[in-house]
């Protein structure tokens, strides 16, 4: 059996969870509509929904927390801040945002037109909403081998730089405000990126005089891939691989959730004067003042500090390689997992695993109901009930690469014990997956309908 480099850290202060009995994990998912967005902390045993602004904090940061500076304007925590932000992005401005969805509205309302184009590996489901709310067009030009869960391509966030330049030269230079990649590709299994990609979808964007903006959310993990992946980077420390990253960007949005190892923050950077002057102006009408934009100064301390934590290369050891390890317990019980695991999560890809469901009775969330009644486990549908949609133009569905279900492992939080006890649950529900059913929607909003839609099992 593998293992994984030892936490290189201990435990100092603890948060007690429960298992819920069968039957009260039944009565919540009949109550919740089979939406586990519905479940309340008391329900659920072992929660990975998310590793975004559910990681354990440091004591530096709980530390920091007590220095933060409540200052409106101009506080002693926004140059801590700036000091981490300038020297690991690099970028000639900032402004912190409340996370980095906040981040994505402001620089889609000030780019985005409607019928304009924003191209992207895969865009999250939150910046893709943000674009369309504005009238854009998301568009994704991940490389093929994305779309096949079997394929190890160490890097399969990439760019396909062929289709990305055939579509600028289609639609036109003109009709794309910015171009976007996502590090490491989410919506894609948590795939990174690699420098040699980043370089030439930088190159493309600016041969077409295309503002490229990265988002940044893990961007730490994604440095460790590139230093442990790519050819040449092995002796580069992952500071070094993240300021060679933002080098290649005209600007960047971040969650600070991810990376930043905090519990809320996010930020928006650019090196353009004039964008920086109109996103301090949507600051202000909507996050707040350019100096704490939506946070309090003791969350601009937190994530001064959780920034640095976040780089620390015995941490991203660690981290890489516990979800490596539960990823192989899963597929030693015979789950069909994405290869090869990312950093913040392992996906199922639950249309292997489910085939007797077809994608519009949503595999994806059958699987996510089964771990929840099976386990008390959490996870995520990212598939066709996150990601199906009506073109605009044909009025045809349009249905994501691959019916995902997302194991996330919040940073710093489970035991190896806790991943064993998922992957015991998974080996019952593969064995049983035959008889797993579908679902139907029962009602749901038009924008991001997965966090709050209802379900109705076939
Ligand atoms: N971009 C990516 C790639 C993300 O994964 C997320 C959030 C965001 C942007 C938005 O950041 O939540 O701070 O507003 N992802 C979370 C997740 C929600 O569970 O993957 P936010």
């Amino acid at each position: 059996m593998t293992s994984y480099p030892l936490e290189p850290f201990r435990i100092k202060s603890i948060e007690p969870i429960r298992r819920p009995s069968r039957a009260e994990r039944a009565a919540a998912m009949k109550a919740t509509g089979y939406n586990v967005f519905g479940l309340t902390y008391a329900d659920i045993y072992i929660d990975l929904l998310t590793d975004s602004g559910t990681s354990a904090m440091s004591d530096r940061q709980w530390g920091a927390l007590m220095q933060g500076d409540e200052t409106y304007a101009g506080a002693r925590s926004f140059a801590h801040l700036k000091e981490a932000v300038d020297s690991i992005f690099g970028f000639s401005h900032f402004v912190p945002t409340h996370q980095g969805r906040a981040a994505e509205s402001i620089l889609s309302g000030l780019l985005v037109e409607p019928g304009k184009y924003v191209p992207n590996n895969i865009h999250f489901d939150s910046t893709e909403a943000n674009i369309r709310v504005h009238g854009g067009r998301p568009e994704n030009f991940v490389i093929d081998e994305a779309a096949d869960s079997t394929s190890r391509h160490p890097f399969k966030g990439n760019i396909d730089i062929a289709k990305l330049e055939n579509f600028i030269q289609r639609v036109g230079p003109g009709n794309i405000p910015f171009g976007m990649i996502t590090i490491t590709n989410n919506a894609g299994g948590g795939q990174p990126v690699s420098l040699e990609n980043l370089r030439q979808v930088s190159e493309t964007y600016d041969k077409y005089g295309i503002p490229f903006f990265i988002d940044a959310c893990r961007y730490a993990e994604n440095a460790y891939f590139i230093k442990t992946r790519e050819p040449g980077y092995a002796h580069k420390s992952t500071l070094e691989i993240a300021r060679e990253t933002f080098a290649l960007a005209d600007g960047a949005t971040m969650s600070g959730k991810k990376d930043a190892l905090v519990n809320i923050g996010g930020l928006l950077a650019m090196n353009d004067e004039s964008l920086y002057q109109r996103a301090c102006s949507e600051l202000i009408l909507r996050e707040g003042f350019p100096t704490y934009g939506g946070l309090a100064g003791r969350d601009l301390e937190a994530m001064a500090v959780g920034l640095w934590e976040g780089l620390n290369e015995e941490y991203l050891a660690y981290r890489v390689g516990q979800t490596a390890y539960l990823a192989e317990r899963l597929a030693d019980v015979g789950a069909p997992i994405v290869e090869p695991p990312g950093a913040h999560a392992v996906y199922i890809d639950a249309g292997r695993l489910l085939p007797h469901i077809p994608r519009e009775a949503f595999p994806g969330q059958a699987l996510v109901v089964a771990l929840y009644l099976e386990g008390g486990i959490r996870a995520i549908e990212l598939g066709s009930s996150a990601f199906a949609h009506k073109d605009p133009d044909s009025g045809e569905m349009v249905y994501p690469l691959m019916e995902l279900v997302r194991l996330a492992l919040p940073r710093r939080v489970y035991t190896q014990t806790h991943l064993d006890y998922v992957a015991n649950v998974m080996a019952v529900i593969v064995e049983k997956a035959a008889s797993l059913r579908g679902f139907q929607i029962a009602s749901a909003p038009p924008v991001m309908r997965h966090f709050t839609a209802r379900f109705k099992p076939l």
